[in-house]
C-alpha cells in the first residue's frame, strides 16, 4: 500500500475514487464546493434530494459525476458544522474507508481532511485518516484455507489532499499514522492467533524479527533456568503446570550512544489462560487467548518507536507463559518468594497476572525508569467497572496519570483512572506470607494494582487495565490492538 500527499483539486484529481466531505443540512467545505461547480451542481442536486444526510459517519456511493476527471466520488458526512470534532472526522474517516474497502477502486484520493475539526490540525487529520484506514482495511485469514481471498482489499494507493502550506505536516502525519497502523496490526495479529500457535516460544520469535529490522532495537530472552537463578518464583509458579516453556523476553530501544534513563514497558503475556487449578468454567473460555494482549501490545509499540527513530531510550518487557492445571501445577495456598524477596500466599491461581507482573516489574528497576508503566488484561472486575469502552488506569503518580490520560483522549483510545489508597491493601493480608495474591471480590481491580504496587518502589509507575478493551466480541470478533495508540502518543510527547 502506498500513502501519499496530493495537491491538486478534487475536480482536476486523477484516480479510481475520490472522497469528499459535506456537513448535515447542505453545508459544503470547500474542496467538495469546488467539486460540485466542475459538476454543474451536481453534488447539490444529490444532497437535495434527500438520500444523503450528512450526519457523521454517513456515505453515500456516486459514480460517474459529470465534469470530474475521476469515475467514482465517495459523498461522507461530518455531521453539524458547528459541532465538528476530532471524534467527528474520526468517525467520518472510519466509515468512509470501510466503504472504500468495499469498492474495487485501486487509487483513493481524500478530501475529508482539508476541513480542520475545531481541536485538530492537518497532521493530526492526516494521522487520522492513516490509522482508521488500517482500522478498515484489517483482515486476519492466516488460519481460513478457503476465503482467504474473501473481502481482500483492493485499494493500492491512498492520498491525502493537501495544500502546498501544509503538505510537510500531512506528510509527517501520514509517517506517525503508519507507525501506529502497523503496531496496532501486529498487536490484533498476536492477539487474534489461537493459543497453540501464539505461545512463549512464538512471542519471542516475533520479538526476535521485530527487532531484527532495526538497528537500535535489541532482544534479550531469558529461559526457566535463567529466570530461576534470578529468584523469579512468583513468575515461574505460574508455569509450573504447562509444557510450553517460559520466557522472558527483554526489548531495548537505544535512541543513540548517550544511555538515558528509559521509560520501561512490561505486558502481561499469558498466551492462554485456564485459571490452573482454580480453573475457569467453560463458556468464553477461548477468549483467553486475548490474555498476551498487554505483551503484544508492547512488542508493537517498541516497533513503533524503532520505526519512527523516537530520540528517547525505551525497554519492553514480556514475560510469558501459560496458566495450566497439571499434575506439577501450583496449588491454592502455595507459598512462593518472589524476585523482590515478598513472599506470596497463592489463594487463587486464577489471577496469576499480577504473580508474572511482579516480577517482571521488579527486575524493570535495574533498569532505573523514569516511569514503568505495565499493561494487563488483568480482572474481570475493570469490564464490570468500566466496560469496554476506557481502559483502567491506576499510578502511584498523579503527574503520569495525567500525562497517560491526556495521551489516551487525543489518540481516542481513552483510559480512566481509579484511586489506589495504601487502604485497599489491607484486603491482601495473609496470615501466612507477607502477602495474598487476591483480595476479596470488592474493588478486584484496585487490590490487583494495590498489589503490583507493592514490586514498584519508588518508581513512577502507572498499571493499565485492558481487560476490557483488548478485544471485543461483537460486532466483530478479535483483538483491537489498545491500548497501542495510547502509548505511542504518549512516548511522541515525551
Ligand atoms: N485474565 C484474567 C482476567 C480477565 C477475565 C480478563 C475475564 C478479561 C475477561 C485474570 O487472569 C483473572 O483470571 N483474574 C481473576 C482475578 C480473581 C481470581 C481475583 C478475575 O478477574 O476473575
Ligand atoms: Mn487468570
Ligand atoms: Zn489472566
Amino acid at each position: 500500500m502506498r500513502f501519499q500527499v496530493r495537491t491538486a483539486t478534487a475536480s482536476r484529481q486523477r484516480a479510481a475514487c475520490i472522497v469528499l466531505p459535506a456537513f448535515s443540512r447542505g453545508a459544503l467545505p470547500q474542496a467538495t464546493r469546488d467539486a460540485d461547480r466542475a459538476a454543474k451542481g451536481f453534488i447539490r442536486s444529490v444532497i437535495a434530494s434527500g438520500d444523503f444526510s450528512g450526519e457523521a459517519g454517513a456515505t453515500l456511493l456516486l459514480p460517474k459525476v459529470p465534469g470530474l476527471a475521476c469515475p467514482r466520488v465517495l459523498l461522507v458526512g461530518l455531521g453539524e458544522r458547528a459541532k465538528y470534532d476530532r471524534k467527528a472526522c474520526r468517525k467520518a474517516m472510519r466509515s468512509a474507508f470501510a466503504a472504500i474497502t468495499r469498492t474495487r477502486a485501486g487509487n483513493v484520493v481524500s478530501y475529508l481532511g482539508t476541513e480542520l475539526p475545531r481541536n485538530a490540525d492537518a497532521y493530526r487529520c492526516a494521522r487520522i485518516a492513516i490509522e482508521t484506514w488500517y482500522e478498515a482495511s484489517y483482515r486476519f485469514l492466516e488460519m481460513k484455507t478457503r476465503d482467504r481471498n474473501k473481502g481482500k482489499v483492493r485499494q493500492t494507493a491512498i492520498g491525502l489532499a493537501a495544500t502546498r502550506g501544509n503538505a510537510a505536516e500531512v506528510r509527517r502525519g501520514i509517517a506517525h499514522g503508519l507507525a501506529v497502523g502497523n503496531a496496532v496490526w501486529l498487536a490484533r495479529d498476536l492477539g487474534n492467533l489461537p493459543p497453540n500457535r501464539c505461545t512463549p516460544t512464538y512471542l519471542m520469535q516475533q520479538a526476535r524479527a521485530v527487532a531484527g529490522r532495526f538497528r537500535r532495537l535489541q532482544v534479550q530472552v531469558l529461559s526457566e533456568p535463567q529466570m530461576r537463578r534470578l529468584g523469579m518464583g512468583s513468575l515461574l509458579s505460574v508455569t509450573a503446570g504447562s509444557r510450553q516453556p517460559a520466557r522472558f523476553i527483554i526489548l531495548r530501544y537505544r535512541s543513540g550512544r548517550k544511555a538515558r534513563s528509559p521509560v520501561v514497558l512490561v505486558g502481561k503475556g499469558i498466551t492462554f489462560d485456564t485459571g490452573g487449578i482454580s480453573l475457569k468454567p467453560g463458556p468464553q473460555m477461548d477468549e483467553m487467548k486475548y490474555d498476551m494482549s498487554g505483551a503484544g501490545a508492547v512488542l508493537a509499540v517498541m516497533q513503533a518507536v524503532a520505526e519512527l527513530g523516537l530520540p528517547i531510550d525505551v525497554v519492553g518487557l514480556m514475560p510469558a507463559c501459560e496458566n495450566m492445571p497439571g499434575g506439577n501445577a501450583t496449588r491454592p495456598g502455595d507459598i512462593v518468594r518472589s524476585m523482590s524477596g515478598q513472599t506470596v500466599e497463592i489463594l487463587n491461581t486464577d489471577a496469576e497476572g499480577r504473580l508474572i507482573l511482579c516480577d517482571a516489574l521488579n527486575y524493570g528497576l535495574r533498569f532505573k525508569p523514569v516511569a514503568m508503566i505495565d499493561i494487563a488484561t488483568l480482572t474481570g472486575a475493570c469490564v464490570v467497572a468500566l466496560g469496554k469502552l476506557r481502559s483502567g488506569l491506576m499510578s502511584n503518580s498523579d503527574d503520569l496519570s495525567k500525562t497517560l490520560l491526556e495521551a489516551g483522549e487525543l489518540a481516542d483510545d481513552p483510559a480512566w483512572r481509579l484511586p489506589l489508597d495504601e487502604e485497599y491493601m489491607d484486603q491482601l493480608k495473609s496470615p501466612f506470607a507477607d502477602v495474598a495474591n487476591i483480595g476479596g471480590r470488592d474493588a478486584g481491580t484496585i487490590t490487583a494494582a494495590a498489589f503490583l504496587s507493592r514490586f514498584v518502589g519508588e518508581t513512577a509507575w502507572a498499571h493499565l487495565d485492558i481487560a476490557g478493551t483488548a478485544w471485543v466480541t461483537s460486532p466483530q470478533k478479535g483483538s483491537t490492538g489498545r491500548p497501542v495508540p495510547l502509548l505511542v502518543e504518549y512516548l511522541l510527547n515525551q
